[in-house]
């Protein structure tokens, strides 16, 4: 089984972007840890990040026929997207949304999030750990 891990936009600039708030990894650290979870719980890792919105609507059309979960880091997106949110909606495949940090503690801007009403479930706040939570939550909800 194949899980998509989308990433939406400036997590391309992991490991250099907001140290404090996101840390020192990169994405491709990030990748890397998940495509060996994802050994170890039987999945295939899908990683992708683009930071164009109507690319990762695609890329959710596309798990929507091949892939059994989405784990979904929306960036700023999660706060604005209705589009994204209905992208979601459009698809049977269940989607994790996940943050690295915890955007409950941060802005309030970022305390409303357009993907979690459409989301199995939301992870945030234990840095590129979230990912990891996100893959053990598929290994449970998939049959
Ligand atoms: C983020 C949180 C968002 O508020 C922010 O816009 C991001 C990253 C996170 O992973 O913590 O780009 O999704």
């Amino acid at each position: 089984k194949t899980i998509f891990v989308l990433n939406g936009p400036n997590l391309n600039m992991l490991g250099k972007r907001e140290p404090g708030i996101y840390g020192a990894g990169t994405l491709k650290d990030v990748e890397n840890r998940c495509i060996a979870v994802g050994k170890d719980l039987g999945f295939e890792v899908d990683f992708r990040q683009s930071n164009h919105e109507g690319i990762l609507i695609d890329w959710i059309h596309e798990a929507g026929e091949k892939a059994a979960g989405i784990a979904f880091n929306a960036g700023a997106y999660t706060h604005t997207s209705l589009a994204l949110h209905d992208a979601i909606k459009s698809i049977t495949v269940p989607v994790i949304e996940v943050h690295i940090s915890n955007v409950h503690a941060r802005e309030e801007i970022r305390h409303h999030s357009m993907i979690a009403p459409a989301a199995k479930g939301v992870i945030c706040g234990f840095g590129p750990t979230s990912y990891i939570l996100a893959l053990h939550a598929f290994k449970d909800i998939i049959s």
